[in-house]
């Protein structure tokens, strides 16, 4: 059985004073959340303060983004060896606003996959189509794509020390989730394709599902065989709708 994980990927929102709020919320309910492991990956800047209110409780943190180099004149970028010096668990590597506003491409995001591995931080990939293409019906090939790149890199077997994250682009920011089916059917064609290449990968990563999560949909989402948990955005900013997908995982 994979355990399920909830992540929260606060994007560039918040300040001391709400992400203290916030943590201070999740810390306080996160006692009857038992199974699932619970994470947050907040702006780099307040991964200090985040690590010195998490250190010694359940929930894990990572960080939204690193670089594929490992220091030197790298203006505005983060080594994952800082990561690291906050002891940082995961980080999201190709998240899709990463991808079309910052134009990483897929061997980019393969190069971030493979550094953040190689530091031991658990990379989460971010995949998914558009809306255009999923209106073309090539869902499938992008997602295919985007984790061949990863594989053509790092061979099959490195997956298993990350997580995949599918997240529809048309489903993020928008209220507009994947049904229950839509998302089910993506994660069992991601993890026949692991299948194809090694059973044992396939049947441990945990594929997330993410793109307007939310406390009144997770339940449902949670409950399809092949999704893993959820990599949350706006309903992670809220420390009561957190807990509550935190809970509807197990
Ligand atoms: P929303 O939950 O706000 O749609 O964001 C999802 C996301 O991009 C998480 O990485």
């Amino acid at each position: 059985m994979r355990q399920k994980l909830v992540a929260g990927n606060w994007k560039m929102n918040g300040s001391r004073a709400s992400i203290k709020g916030l943590l201070d919320g999740i810390k306080k309910g996160i006692g009857d959340v038992v199974d699932s492991e619970v994470a947050v990956c907040p702006p780099a800047c307040y991964l200090g303060e985040v690590e010195s209110q998490l250190s010694g409780s359940p929930i894990a943190w990572g960080a939204q983004n690193l670089s594929t180099e490992a220091s030197g004149a790298f203006t505005g970028e983060i080594a994952a060896s800082m990561l690291n010096d906050f002891n940082c668990k995961y980080v999201l590597v190709g998240h899709s606003e990463r991808r079309s506003l910052y134009g990483e491409e897929d061997a980019t995001v393969a190069k971030k996959f493979a550094v953040a591995r190689a530091a031991g931080l658990k990379p989460v990939l971010c995949i998914g189509e558009t809306l255009q293409e999923r209106e073309q019906g090539v869902t499938n090939e992008v997602v295919a794509r985007q984790i061949s790149a990863v594989v053509a890199l790092e061979g099959i077997a490195a997956l298993a020390a990350g997580v995949i994250a599918y997240e529809p682009v048309w489903a993020i920011g928008t209220g507009k989730t994947a049904s229950p089916a839509q998302a089910q059917e993506v994660h069992a064609f991601i993890r026949k394709l692991l299948a194809d290449q090694d059973a044992a990968v396939a049947e441990k990563v945990q594929i997330l599902y993410g793109g307007s999560m939310n406390a009144a949909n997770a339940a449902e989402l949670l409950a399809q065989p092949d999704i893993d948990g959820g990599l949350i955005g706006g309903a992670a900013l809220k420390a009561e709708d957190f807990l509550t997908i935190c809970r509807a995982a197990g």
